[in-house]
């Protein structure tokens, strides 16, 4: 990704911050990051204050010495643009940047990432800055990439946003009535006559009772988006602003993960390249974090994307924060490089001496010493990385299966009333994710307008909201031969939250071939609560449903669509109640594909029988180009694989802490070892451990 500034290795290192300290301890730094094998470091995050301590006073003059001396030690430079928290001053002479909060509250100055998006203060200064600096580091050559604030997120609901939320519904909409019909609002006699009584929602208007679920869901969904789009055109008043000063600068910015408030979909498409923030903590399962590092990597067409961030043994943001236990750092970083990172970055460089982040992990802890668990596995990761060159660059997952994953459905699902609670779309989507994942089958994480043609097999969980033109195109690719998956609670609404006339699952019918009635939502343990004076007693433990798949009885979790199949067939039926018998799975032809729709929620071992028998039927092969077998106890061995041209990387994981061992079915070199691998060998993997396996053929 960086090849014409000379980068032809995984760049390695992170977040620096300096300002904190004296030039001693800056110089030691010079010595002992590099001894870790770093050679990249990420300046300026957080430096505003300083570098604009007034108005009218910019002082680079800090900045440059580390510049400098970071510039003298060899490292490469990923610069930060210093946006994510504006100084004392400006909030204190300009309080429009402050935010006002979900509840109604004023802010004051405090922590970060805390500026009113749009605030005529901040997109008047924060662009000026990164301008400024682009100005005075155009000739910095070891720049290879511009930091555009920080992990950008959060809303705000104060009387700018409000006016530039009427102007945004005015582009969008147009006429008033056209607003009116989108959110049918004669209902609770909320017709707008004027574009000045619209106002924004929030714990003040159309959230009640402490509920997340808007009492006018088509106000709401448009404020999402608006929400994204606003923060979205901050970062593009930055980018343009470097690019005016350098027209060919890379610019990005650290995105986290399935992050509800941003659509980062349509954010990929300013950023040159996607890079994210990966914190995962002893609970986090394997086959999450690789979704996640997927889902970064969809967003850009499958290119490879930078591991911005991650600790290098603790964060100290949770109540409890546990370690990275040895040979853990170095695991997770390869399972980045697995699914297509292509940098290996850490917050942070040196441990801090006071605030906030004090405790949190870096490669230098508080006893400056270079002999520490943390600083001899990172240097030896380091060592490592250098020794495999380019090997891994560039490389790109060849997919035959794909899942869409979309946040105008995400926050239409969740934050619409009458759809459970219990309903949470990243959870159905991981569902599926995992059942690929530990049989080995790469996927894509695509939204509803990226090409389908390319997949065998497109699964769409919880399809709730559909356009027009996504249908088409699903029948489109059904015709030719793809295979759909959808499941419960798809086909309700269009893109304003209208319900589709005709009854669900609305336009998907045609694809689904059956007619849903009802949905009965299941109490299953649920804690007690009370909601406009109904008290839902202490707990609830009503038995699930299930259903019969292929013989076997699998639980109906969450929901229960009650399904009337018309062309489609039925492969399962729920087992109680007064719809047994109904369909819990129905597959539907059409042309030379199939759409299947699965209208509950279960556990991992039904989906890895139903993925492996999708998958078979499609004709989509694991990373060995086997025909996938159900993995209903997975063994802990991550395969993933990365294809440059002819030659295939593979990453073999141990996600355990026993020894493993597994059949290697091509001949090829371990890259880490540099030793020769025999088709059939045996792979003895030490617990923790990772092996990277060059194939050139796969005969
Ligand atoms: C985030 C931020 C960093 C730092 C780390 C700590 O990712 O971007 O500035 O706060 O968290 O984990
Ligand atoms: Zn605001």
């Amino acid at each position: 990704m960086f090849e014409e500034k000379g980068v032809n290795k995984i760049l390695y290192g992170g977040d620096y911050n300096p300002e904190q300290w004296d030039e001693e301890t800056r110089d030691e730094d010079m010595v002992l990051l590099p001894k870790a094998g770093v050679d990249i470091v990420t300046l300026n995050v957080f430096s505003w204050a300083k570098l604009q301590p007034a108005e009218k006073v910019y002082d680079f003059s800090d900045l440059d010495s580390i510049v400098k001396k970071v510039t003298a030690a060899g490292m490469k430079i990923c610069m930060g643009t210093a946006t994510a928290a504006y100084p004392a001053w400006m909030a204190k002479k300009y309080p429009d940047i402050l935010r006002v909060d979900f509840e109604g509250r004023k802010l004051k100055f405090g922590k970060r990432h805390n500026a009113c998006p749009n605030s005529p203060t901040y997109r008047k200064f924060s662009p000026h800055l990164a301008r400024k600096l682009a100005e005075h580091y155009k000739n910095q050559d070891n720049i290879v990439i511009w930091h555009i604030n920080n992990e950008y997120g959060g809303s705000c609901y104060c009387e700018n946003c409000e006016k530039a939320f009427r102007e945004w519904l005015k582009n969008k909409y147009k006429t008033l009535d056209a607003l009116n019909d989108a959110w049918n609002t004669p209902f609770w006699s909320h017709t707008f006559y004027d574009w000045d009584e619209i106002v924004l929602p929030n714990a003040l208007t159309e959230y009640q009772y402490g509920s997340k679920k808007s009492q006018l869901p088509g106000i709401s969904l448009d404020y999402m988006r608006f929400n994204s789009d606003s923060i979205l055109q901050n970062y593009i008043d930055e980018r343009d602003a470097i690019r005016s000063e350098i027209p060919d600068a890379l610019c990005t910015t650290n995105m986290m993960n399935a992050f509800k408030g941003l659509d980062y979909r349509k954010w990929a498409k300013e950023i040159d390249i996607a890079s994210w923030d990966n914190y995962p903590q002893r609970f986090t399962e394997p086959h999450y974090d690789a979704f996640a590092h997927e889902l970064i990597r969809g967003l850009k067409g499958g290119k490879p994307f930078m591991l911005m961030e991650q600790s290098p043994s603790v964060t100290n943001w949770l109540p409890i924060n546990s370690l990275k236990r040895p040979g853990e750092m170095r695991r997770y970083s390869y399972v980045a490089a697995a699914h297509g990172a292509d940098t290996i970055m850490f917050f942070q460089m040196r441990q801090a001496p006071a605030s906030a982040e004090m405790y949190h992990g870096a490669i230098i802890d508080h006893s400056g010493r270079d002999d520490t668990r943390i600083f001899k596995e990172i240097s030896a990761l380091g060592e490592e990385l250098k020794a495999l060159k380019d090997n891994t660059l560039g490389g790109k997952a060849h997919a035959e299966c794909a899942i869409i994953f979309d946040w105008d459905n995400w926050w239409a699902l969740e934050d619409t009333p009458g759809i459970p609670d219990t309903v949470k779309y990243l959870d159905e989507v991981l569902k599926y994710y995992r059942a690929l994942y530990e049989s080995s089958i790469s996927v894509d994480i695509i939204g509803s307008e990226d090409d389908l043609s390319k997949y065998k097999l497109v699964i769409a969980p919880t399809y709730y909201m559909v356009c027009e033109n996504t249908v088409k195109r699903f029948e489109e690719y059904v015709e030719k031969g793809g295979n759909l998956i959808f499941t419960f609670i798809s086909g309700y609404v269009d893109e304003n939250g209208h319900i589709l006339r005709g009854g669900y699952p609305g336009t998907l019918k045609k694809l689904i071939g059956a007619r849903i009635e009802e949905t009965d939502q299941l109490y299953e343990n649920m804690e007690s609560f009370e909601c406009e004076g109904v008290r839902i007693p202490e707990k609830i433990v009503e038995s699930h449903n299930s259903f019969k798949y292929k013989g076997t009885e699998y639980p109906a979790h969450i929901v229960c669509d009650i399904v009337y199949p018309e062309e489609a067939e039925a492969l399962a039926g729920f087992m109680s109640d007064f719809y047994k018998g109904q369909p819990a799975i129905t597959k539907n032809c059409l042309g030379k594909g199939c759409t299947y729709y699965v209208a509950t929620s279960s556990e991992a071992r039904f989906y890895a029988e139903f993925i492996a028998d999708i998958c078979d039927y499609a004709g989509i092969k694991d990373v060995f180009d086997k025909a996938p077998v159900p993995v209903n106890s997975w063994n802990g061995i991550e395969i993933a694989a990365r294809d440059k041209g002819d030659i295939r990387i593979y990453y073999i994981i141990n996600h355990t802490n026993e020894e493993k061992e597994l059949e290697f079915p091509y001949e090829g070199e371990e890259l880490l070892s540099q030793e020769k691998v025999i088709k059939g060998q045996k792979l003895k993997l030490s617990p923790v451990d990772v092996k990277l396996i060059k194939v050139a053929s796969r005969d």
